[in-house]
C-alpha cells in the first residue's frame, strides 16, 4: 500500500522503535502521523500529533480511536520486556506483560478496525519478535508467541473490509528496553525501514533480519533444533 498522503498511528512513540517508524512514515510522505504515548511528547514536525494512548486502558483506546478517526495505518508497536524465567516470576509478572504486549495490541485493534474500515480498509502492523518462536525468555516469548497467532486471526477476520495485516518479527535491537542487554544489535533504523517496506508492498508478514529468517526456517525440524541447552539432559 502506498504510504503517501496517508494518516499513521503508531503507539508507543516516544522513543526506540516507535519514534523510528513516526519519523520514517514522514519521510515516505505519510500526511500525519499521530505520535501516541501513556505521556505524549512534543515534537517539532507539524505532521506529528502527540495523543494520549496507554494500551492497558479501554477508555484512553476508546478516546484515541474518537480522534483518530482519520487513521490508514496502525502500527501496534508498544511492548514491555520482563519475566526471563516463567518459574522463578510470579503469575501477576506474567499477566503484566501480557495486559502490554498481548490485550494492549488487541484492544488497539479491536478499536481501530471500524476506523480502518471507514478508511477503506488500511493496513494494522503487529510488532512481534523472533521470540514468538523461540521460547528463551518466559512470559516475554510467550506473550509474542500469543500476538503472533492474534496477528494471524486477525488478518483472516479483517480480510472482508481489506485491512493488510502485517506481522513483523525481529532480533535484538538496539532500543531502550534492551540497553543492559550486551549482545550485537540490530539498527532500529533498518528494522523499521525493511517493516515500512513491508507494508508498502503489501506483505502479510516480514523478517526484519537474518535470526528472524533462520528461527522461522528452523520450526520445520524437531524442538531441538532450536533448544541445543536440551541437549545436556
Ligand atoms: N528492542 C528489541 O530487541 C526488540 C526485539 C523484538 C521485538 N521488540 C518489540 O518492539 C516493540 C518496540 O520496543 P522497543 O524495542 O522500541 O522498546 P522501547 O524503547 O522500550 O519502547 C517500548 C514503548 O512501548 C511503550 N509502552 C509500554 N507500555 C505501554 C502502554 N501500556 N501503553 C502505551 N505504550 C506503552 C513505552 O512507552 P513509555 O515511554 O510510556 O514506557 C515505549 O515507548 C515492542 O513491542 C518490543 O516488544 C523489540
Amino acid at each position: 500500500m502506498d504510504i503517501s498522503g496517508k494518516t499513521v498511528l503508531v503507539t508507543g512513540a516516544n522513543g526506540g522503535l516507535g519514534r523510528h517508524f513516526v519519523e520514517q512514515a514522514l519521510d515516505r510522505g505519510a500526511a500525519r502521523a499521530y505520535a501516541t504515548a501513556r505521556r505524549p511528547q512534543a515534537w517539532a514536525e507539524a505532521r506529528v500529533v502527540p495523543l494520549a494512548l496507554d494500551v492497558t486502558d479501554d477508555a484512553s483506546v476508546a478516546a484515541a480511536a474518537s480522534t483518530a478517526s482519520d487513521v490508514d495505518i496502525v502500527i501496534n508497536n508498544a511492548g514491555v520486556g520482563g519475566t526471563s524465567s516463567l518459574l522463578d516470576a510470579t503469575v501477576d509478572d506474567v499477566e503484566r506483560v501480557f495486559a502490554t504486549n498481548v490485550f494492549g495490541a488487541l484492544r488497539v485493534a479491536k478499536a481501530f478496525a471500524p476506523v480502518l474500515s471507514s478508511r477503506g480498509g488500511g493496513a494494522l502492523v503487529d510488532v512481534h519478535s523472533v521470540l514468538s518462536w523461540l521460547a528463551i525468555a518466559g512470559g516475554y516469548s510467550a506473550s509474542k508467541a500469543a500476538l503472533w497467532s492474534i496477528t494471524n486471526s486477525l488478518r483472516v477476520e479483517l480480510a472482508p473490509q481489506g485491512t493488510l495485516v502485517v506481522g513483523a518479527h525481529l532480533g535484538y535491537t538496539d532500543t531502550p528496553m534492551i540497553a543492559d542487554v550486551e549482545v550485537e544489535k540490530n539498527d532500529p533504523a533498518d528494522i523499521v525501514s525493511a517493516i515500512w517496506d513491508a507494508v508498502a508492498a503489501g506483505e502479510d508478514e516480514v523478517l526484519a533480519d537474518q535470526v528472524s529468517r533462520d528461527v522461522r526456517s528452523a520450526l520445520s525440524a524437531p524442538v531441538r533444533a532450536l533448544y541445543p541447552q536440551l541437549a545436556a539432559h
